[in-house]
């Protein structure tokens, strides 16, 4: 029983998606945060640039996440996932077939366990193809600027970045995602597609609730 939300970074995916699972009794499943963490691997012992290491790397990863807490190695990686450097080098390594085959089949295995929400770039394409339930969240760029600003400061992240920085940084991670060979951001066909820029928390969660609920109605969920 899968949920996936997918769409471009600062759509409100994140926290539309904890907000779902709460209200359908179903598991989170933050698979940004997965891409993030070995990012932050990758970054800690200087594998960033070199492709072949981190790949012959992923075979001894042990990576845990369970809702926003993520251990690599047996190491929290959670403080680390929201940093400009870790959030510019997870796109990086998202780009890489082997990273993605190995968080791939992660994301795979903790379908199986049950019901969830799982939230990303692919989940409805090509991890979850099956889900009973698809959304791709999308808003106009300057207001993903505006969120990611207000999330960044929510953290605490010291030295913020300019709204124009993160319209900049947004709009690279967006080409990046939308053009690499695996993975790619795109909206599945059978996806709801749900225009946020004009719209409260709030009323996203109400409208993917209503929605879910109908589909899951449909295929016999309890
Ligand atoms: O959603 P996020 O900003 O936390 O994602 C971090 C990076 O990981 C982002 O550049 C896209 C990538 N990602 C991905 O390629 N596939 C996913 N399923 C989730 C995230």
């Amino acid at each position: 029983m899968v949920i996936t939300i997918d769409g471009p970074a600062g759509a409100g995916k994140s926290t539309v998606a904890r907000l779902l699972a709460v209200r359908l009794g179903f598991e989170y499943l933050d698979t940004g945060a997965m891409y993030r963490a070995v990012a932050w691997l990758a970054l800690r012992e200087g594998l960033l640039d070199d492709v072949d290491s981190l790949c012959r790397r992923l075979d001894k990863i042990q990576l845990h996440i369970a809702g926003a807490t993520v251990t690599i190695d047996g190491l929290d990686a959670t403080p680390f996932l929201r940093d400009p450097e870790v959030t510019r080098a997870s796109t990086r390594v998202a780009a890489h077939p082997a990273v993605r085959v190995f968080l791939v089949r992660l994301q795979k295995k903790l379908g199986e366990s049950g019901r969830i929400v799982t939230e990303g770039r692919d989940q409805g394409t090509d991890v979850f193809p099956q889900a009973c339930c698809k959304f791709y969240l999308t808003a106009e760029p300057g207001e993903r600027a505006r969120r990611r600003l207000a999330e960044l400061t929510a953290s605490g992240v010291s030295p913020l970045p300019t709204l124009a920085e993160l319209e900049a940084s947004i709009a690279d991670r967006d080409n990046r995602d939308a053009t690499r060979p695996t993975g790619a951001l795109r909206a599945a066909l059978d996806a709801k597609l749900v225009d946020t820029t004009a719209l409260s928390t709030d009323q996203v969660v109400e409208l993917l609730e209503r929605e879910a609920r109908i589909r899951l109605a449909a295929v016999g969920a309890p």
